[in-house]
């Protein structure tokens, strides 16, 4: 059985405390964390790299989800790995050969994902879905944290899983951007199982809105 896992975004926490913000998150029952990675020319914003990365990974088990907003991602994939990573998302708008870069992210022994833009078509996943083990669904445009989740994605994450189960693949779909306490049921209804969320976890409170979060999570039945 597929299980449902939060995924806090640390792009919302605080870096002056960042172990602190991760050990509260985690404690509180936050199986993944996500690492946004920005360079300026895939998105507008350039977020942190590898020595970042690095010096949490010496603070914590958890697994690290490294969603790369870069260019080119083949050129760091090994670079991350070696940082710490667990799983790394690349987005199919980012490079000229998506099949190859799967291969290249499993051969280092880590989890592959690909991540979508709002409005790119779910038929890229066409001929890399069996080489995959996450989809990232962005549902807002990638380069910000603290955005409105794009209503008409519902639909992209109930068609997408709809043609996981015809297909007989077990893969994840994490959803990305604007997910808080309003919006978190409809992505789970639709079939996300893996839930990022920045703005609403971060900043006060951490511990109790993780609970919170991963409390609802467990009353949905994560897909098979
Ligand atoms: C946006 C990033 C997100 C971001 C989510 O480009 O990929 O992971 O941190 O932030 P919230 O949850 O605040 O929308
Ligand atoms: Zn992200």
């Amino acid at each position: 059985m597929r299980k449902n896992i939060l995924a806090p975004s640390i792009l919302a926490a605080d870096f002056n405390h960042l172990q602190q913000d991760i050990q509260q998150t985690v404690e509180a029952g936050a199986e993944y964390l996500h690492i946004d990675v920005m360079d300026g020319m895939f998105v507008p914003s350039i977020s942190f790299g590898m020595p970042v990365i690095q010096s949490i990974r010496k603070t914590t088990d958890c697994f690290f989800d490294v969603h790369l907003m870069i260019e080119q991602p083949e050129r760091y994939i090994e670079e991350f790995v070696k940082c710490g990573a667990d799983s790394v998302t690349v987005h199919a708008e980012a490079t000229k050969h998506l099949h190859r870069v799967m291969q290249q992210i499993k051969a280092c022994g880590v989890k592959a994902g690909v991540a979508l833009n709002p409005s790119t078509p779910l038929s890229v996943l066409d001929y890399v879905l069996e080489e995959t083990d996450m989809i990232l669904l962005m549902t807002v445009n990638p380069g910000f944290g603290g955005q409105k989740y794009i209503p008409q994605m519902t639909g992209k994450i109930r068609t997408l899983r709809q043609k996981l189960i015809e297909r007989g693949l077990e893969t994840d779909i994490q959803v990305d951007g604007g997910v808080n306490a309003d919006t978190i049921r409809e992505v789970l209804g639709a079939g996300a199982n893996i839930c990022v969320a920045g703005s609403a976890v971060f900043g006060t409170q951490t511990a109790e809105k993780t609970r919170e979060f991963v409390k609802i999570m467990n009353e949905y039945t994560a897909y098979e």
